[in-house]
């Protein structure tokens, strides 16, 4: 099998993509990403070597390279996107242009090739925000959304469902909560505070912490997109999730845990507009009907992946600094000419 791979040089579907090699070593992989900030090529240096694996830099917005790129190709999983909602407040532009356009522009090449297979990497943050007594999201859950990001996410979903009915092109989607792990860029809560406390800076904890998020390690997500590819229904949505909810501030105790350091590094700043109170998932159908379930423990993965930055300061501390986006695009042109 050939597979397109968008978005391959960020977090998810640079874990994918490793995940994916190791599985299926026999399968091709184009990875197509245009290196935003959050994309990096350090990423995947382990998999750069490979036969089977090849980088393109590219903007899935650019629908004649789209097209050209998926003229052999069996399956598109379709990761690219502006994922962070603090920078979506700032400023939708990019997302509206990559999340909707590029999500319409890739659909067309799909379903003027033929009809690609193509499976769609949503958020639960789709769904809006939870109350604390309220039942987890589900496959049925009205669309909802309160950030520009999730709002771009909402209608990326819509778009691809609306080719599956109009134009039967064989898609599925998967909505998943919170994920952490090794190569998640530091502007997200645990790389950042992980981080921060390294450099011996305080960790900026959002209004009073009570908000509630359901954290999965990558590896049990990427698990649960593999389960839909190889044995979800055409058509249908599946809810991914850790079954793991947990209050910011319990997760921030947890980090300050594990490095060592006391509660005076935590630092209370204002709140995130519009702050969601609670994303939960309730991941029955997926447990049912394709027999997946996040398997690592909370505890071993934050730990493990708490070790991983500890390990990886090199990697961290080029993107902190701004260095890493001179080095590593210089180098992609200097072996690209
Ligand atoms: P990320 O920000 O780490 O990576 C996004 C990647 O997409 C980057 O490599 C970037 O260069 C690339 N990209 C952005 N715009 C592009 C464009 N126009 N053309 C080509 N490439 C482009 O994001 P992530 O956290 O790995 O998230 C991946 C996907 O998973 C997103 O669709 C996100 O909405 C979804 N998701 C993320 C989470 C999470 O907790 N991180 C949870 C559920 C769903
Ligand atoms: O739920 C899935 C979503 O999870 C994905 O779709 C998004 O791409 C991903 O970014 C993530 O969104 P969140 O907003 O939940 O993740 P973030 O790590 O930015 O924040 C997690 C929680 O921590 C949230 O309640 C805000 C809070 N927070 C975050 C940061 C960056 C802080 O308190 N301080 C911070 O500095």
């Amino acid at each position: 099998m050939k597979l397109l791979i968008t978005g391959g040089a960020g977090f998810i579907g640079s874990n994918f993509i490793r995940y994916w090699l190791n599985k299926y070593p026999d399968d091709k992989i184009v990875n197509l990403d245009v290196l935003t900030y959050a994309g990096n090529l350090e990423n995947l240096r382990d998999v750069e070597g490979n036969k089977n694996y090849k980088f393109v830099k590219g903007d899935i917005c650019d629908a004649d390279l789209v097209d050209k790129l998926v003229k052999d190709i069996d399956l598109i999983v379709h990761f690219a996107a502006e994922s962070h909602v603090d920078r979506s407040i700032q400023n939708s532009e990019d997302f509206i242009k990559t999340n909707v356009e590029g999500t319409r522009v890739l659909l067309d090449a799909a379903k003027n090739n033929g009809g690609i297979r193509f499976h769609h990497i949503s958020t639960d943050e789709v769904f809006g925000a939870l109350s604390l007594n309220s039942d987890p999201f589900n496959e049925n859950t009205p669309y909802n959304p309160r950030s520009p990001y999730s709002a771009s996410k909402a209608a990326s979903d819509h778009l691809v469902r609306a080719y599956f009915h109009t134009h039967k092109l064989p898609i599925t989607i998967s909505n998943c909560t919170n994920n952490y792990g090794p190569f998640q860029f530091p502007e997200k809560l645990i790389p950042l505070f992980a981080t921060n406390l390294m450099e011996g800076k305080k960790v900026p904890v959002y209004g009073e912490g009570g908000n509630i998020r359901d954290w999965i390690y990558v590896d049990d997500h990427n698990a649960g997109v593999d389960a839909v590819v190889k044995k979800g229904k055409i058509g249908e949505t599946y809810c991914l999730g850790g079954e793991n909810e947990i209050t910011n501030l319990e997760i921030t105790k947890n980090i300050l845990n594990l490095m060592g350091k006391g509660e005076e590094m935590i630092e209370y700043v204002s709140d995130r507009k519009g702050h969601d109170f609670r994303y939960a998932m309730d991941i029955t159908k997926a447990k049912k009907e394709l027999g997946w379930e996040p398997k690592l423990k909370f505890e071993e993965g934050l730990k493990k992946t708490v070790g991983w930055y500890k390990n990886n300061e090199d990697w961290w501390r080029k993107i902190k600094t701004g260095e890493y986006m001179k080095y590593y695009k210089k180098q992609y042109n200097e072996n690209n000419k």
